[in-house]
């Protein structure tokens, strides 16, 4: 722990440092979860076809994760019935942690679908030390998600994975009606052009607190 303060504190300095341990160790010391810290890509063994396009585990803020839940559920407003919440992507699981803790009566359910076995492992201790009750992980990729879409439904996803696996995953999900928060939204120019309206977006100093908010087109079009 010491040794990743350390390195990230020569890398980005002390602003990036204290929002980290304020928005994502601070929340692992509270809940006794194990979310804050990256694991490296390079550390990974999976065996999926789009494991060359996935990226690494770094935990979401838990600002951003209450700012741009708060602001889905709010474009969401209008319509009707209980909503579903996929994370693509969950990793340790700290957005679903988070959902489950402090967004609980907005959801009916929260899902995490990740591929790599040993996050998934992590994640559902995670779960177990909040007592979560709403909320199942997916051990596949999450190219598939479009799957497991329920009308209305809101998306989160933190630059998980780009390329093909990318376009792939968000043309599937093109008639869906959902919700999309993109964080760190490297590939947003992708997504307009696939038909997705952006209907929010959230500049910051580091990529972890940029975000966009999309409607995708089946939801925009009705
Ligand atoms: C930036 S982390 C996201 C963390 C999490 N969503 C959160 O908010 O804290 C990206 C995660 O996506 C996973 N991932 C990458 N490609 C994937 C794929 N095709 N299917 C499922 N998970 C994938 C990685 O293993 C990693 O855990």
């Amino acid at each position: 722990m010491i040794r990743h303060i350390l390195r990230s504190l020569r890398q980005r300095g002390v602003r990036f440092v204290f929002m980290y341990i304020r928005n994502a160790v601070w929340f692992d010391l509270r809940h006794g979860t194990n979310t804050a810290f990256r694991r490296e890509k390079s550390v990974q063994a999976v065996n999926d076809p789009a494991f060359k396009d996935g990226l690494l585990y770094v935990a979401s803020l838990d600002f951003v994760i209450k700012e741009t839940i708060s602001r889905a559920l709010q474009i969401l407003s209008s319509a009707c019935g209980p909503v579903k919440f996929i994370d693509v992507g969950c990793g340790k699981g700290k957005t679903i942690t988070y959902g489950e803790k402090y967004f609980s009566d907005d959801f009916k359910e929260f899902v995490g679908i990740e591929y790599d076995h040993n996050l998934v492992g992590l994640c559902e201790a995670n779960l177990a030390k909040v007592k979560a009750i709403k909320t199942s992980v997916l051990a596949e990729s999450g190219e598939n998600f479009a799957n497991y879409l329920e009308a209305p439904s809101v998306v989160y996803f933190y630059n998980s994975f780009q390329g093909e696996t990318f376009r792939r995953a968000f043309t599937a999900a093109l008639d869906k009606s959902f919700v999309l928060i993109y964080v760190d939204p490297v590939l947003a120019d992708d997504l307009v052009e696939l038909g997705y309206v952006e209907a929010y977006a959230k500049n910051g100093q580091y990529s972890a607190e940029q975000w966009k908010i999309f409607k995708s087109p089946g939801l925009a079009g009705q």
